[in-house]
């Protein structure tokens, strides 16, 4: 028995040492910083806390000036650094996202994040008409109605200084929750919205496993009273989903059933007697996929992807344009003078996507604001089996890292990268690289939101400028690269928002 017990023991330890070796190969091709074999860079690892990831990434990226890796325990992170690897990386289609984001899979199951193989390139293509141009035209009416919502809750800061992020945060929830699944929650009339509490909660705690090795680990987090928070706040949102889908096909199905035209049209009408626009959610329930439409626990898993890749992430990128209108004040009044002008040709009072679109330095500012303050910095791959990216061979199992945070703020790309330059994205500057401005990612896995957060950004932002003149409490408020990191984090200044007379 003990003698089977010990080749086990054997066995294990040389397939493990195998596996290791490879990588450790593969590490002295590499530059990176001292390791210690099996253990890894453990200089490195104890500064690798969440909010100081971005900021050691970055002096690494700068000390080797090329590709470089590190290890941590025995697994080995290549972090990558052209922008020719990163279009290799990127559209290598035999790499999965890293296996940190499967601690989202209690909450977005086999959404468009997680799910892989056949089932992404299905969904991402049935998916994909749900974001088109002419469907995001029919939302417009409903951000402005969020949007005039939240100009209302800045009215009663009457000029006083106030920390944005929540606001933000409530009007982004809202409006994506109404665009996508038809459902008006209110959460930033109603300060106990359950649904609101909820998401708040469930995406704070996945966010705290996902940065936290040991909370990753199901023993460790299990225990935790984390953990019954998290099903109590999954429950909340699954029931709330859940509801709304069976509501929705119930009236789809009515629609079916309905032979006469007048009689659906009634069933389309709300309350108010406006024709209802379309949300995500219907064009979900209608996505049919080689004769079968999606169940409802497919069509759960879709909207809450949205919701999770669209609400945190819109809303950090707001905040930190509202800092960057506040901190420029003559880019803040070229922006209210274009504005000012598309309107005063406005026949009818609600701003259309044509007019959105013509307004070039709004364009400008928010692209420029994106990759200044870059909102998700890095995206990790895991490889599947042995592929080439750049002049390196890199075997199955090696977590790929790809940078944006570093390429928008490489000199070689992007001069004076930490200076907010609103002529970077003019018409009449060098074309920029794909590969280089990656606010959204790019290559087959690229975000399928941005034209919608896009959308969304520029409406909040129009009607914020024209009722407001902004400035920042301490006009010397430096934001630190700190709080560029972490999404969930409150951005840690102050803004004044002064009422336009
Ligand atoms: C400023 C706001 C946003 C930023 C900066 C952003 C950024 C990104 C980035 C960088 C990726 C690629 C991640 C990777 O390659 O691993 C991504 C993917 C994704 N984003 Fe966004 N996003 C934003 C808003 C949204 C919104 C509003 C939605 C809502 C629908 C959304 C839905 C998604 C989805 C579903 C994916 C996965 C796509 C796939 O793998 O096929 N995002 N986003």
């Amino acid at each position: 028995m003990l003698f089977i017990l010990v080749l086990i023991l054997f066995s294990l330890i040389i397939f493990n040492f195998q596996k290791y070796w490879i990588r450790f190969k593969l590490a002295f091709k590499i530059p990176g910083p001292w390791f210690i074999p099996f253990i890894g860079c453990v200089q490195i690892a104890a500064k690798l806390k969440p909010e100081e990831i971005t900021g050691v990434v970055q002096n690494l990226r700068e000390k080797y000036k090329r590709t470089f890796r590190l290890f941590l325990g025995p697994n080995l992170w290549v972090f990558l650094h052209t922008p020719q690897e990163i279009k290799e990386a990127l559209n290598n289609l035999t790499l999965r996202r890293a296996a940190d984001f499967q601690q989202l899979k209690p909450i977005l199951g086999e959404g468009l994040l997680l799910s892989e193989e056949k089932k992404w390139i299905t969904r991402r293509r049935a998916l994909t008409p749900a974001f088109h141009a002419k469907l995001l035209q029919d939302f417009t009416g409903r951000i402005i109605f969020h949007a005039d919502v939240l100009i209302k809750n800045l009215e009663r800061t009457c000029g006083k200084p106030i920390e944005i992020s929540d606001m933000i945060f409530h009007c982004i929830l809202d409006t994506i929750c109404e665009t996508s699944m038809g459902a008006e929650i209110n959460s930033q009339s109603d300060s106990n919205c359950p649904y609101a509490k909820a998401y708040h909660q469930a995406f704070h705690i996945l966010f705290q496993r996902m940065v936290n090795p040991l909370l990753g680990f199901d023993f460790i987090f299990n225990r935790l009273e984390a953990s019954k928070q998290l099903s109590n706040s999954i429950k909340i949102i699954h029931d709330m989903t859940g509801k709304l889908i069976k509501e929705r096909r119930e009236l789809i199905t009515q629609q079916y059933n309905a032979n006469n035209e007048n009689e659906l049209n009634e069933i389309l009408k709300d309350e108010i007697g406006k024709q209802k626009k379309m949300a995500m959610l219907d064009i979900l329930l209608n996505i049919n996929i080689d004769g079968k439409y999606l169940s409802d626990q497919d069509i759960k898993d879709e909207v809450n992807t949205f919701l999770f890749a669209g609400v945190d992430t819109t809303k950090a990128a707001m905040c930190f344009a509202l800092y960057n209108l506040a901190k420029y004040p003559i880019i803040q009044k070229k922006i209210y003078n274009e504005i000012s002008l598309i309107k005063s040709t406005l026949n009818e009072s609600t701003i259309t996507m044509e007019q959105i679109k013509s307004l070039n330095i709004l364009d400008q500012f928010l692209k420029e604001s994106l990759r200044l303050h870059t909102i998700v910095p890095m995206t990790g791959r895991k490889t599947t089996c042995e592929i080439k990216i750049g002049d390196i061979i890199y075997p199955k199992n090696i977590s790929i890292w790809i940078n944006m945070y570093g390429l928008a703020h490489d000199e070689n790309f992007f001069s004076n990268p930490y200076e907010f330059d609103l002529e970077r994205f003019s018409k009449d500057s060098e074309i920029i690289n794909q590969y280089t401005y990656l606010p959204f990612s790019a290559g087959p896995h690229n975000c399928i939101g941005k034209r919608y957060s896009e959308l969304i950004m520029k409406i909040i932002l129009i009607q914020i400028i024209e009722n407001f003149k902004l400035s920042l409490r301490n006009p010397n408020e430096k934001l630190e690269l700190i709080s560029e990191m972490v999404l969930s984090a409150r951005q840690g200044f102050n803004l004044v928002f002064k009422k336009r007379k």
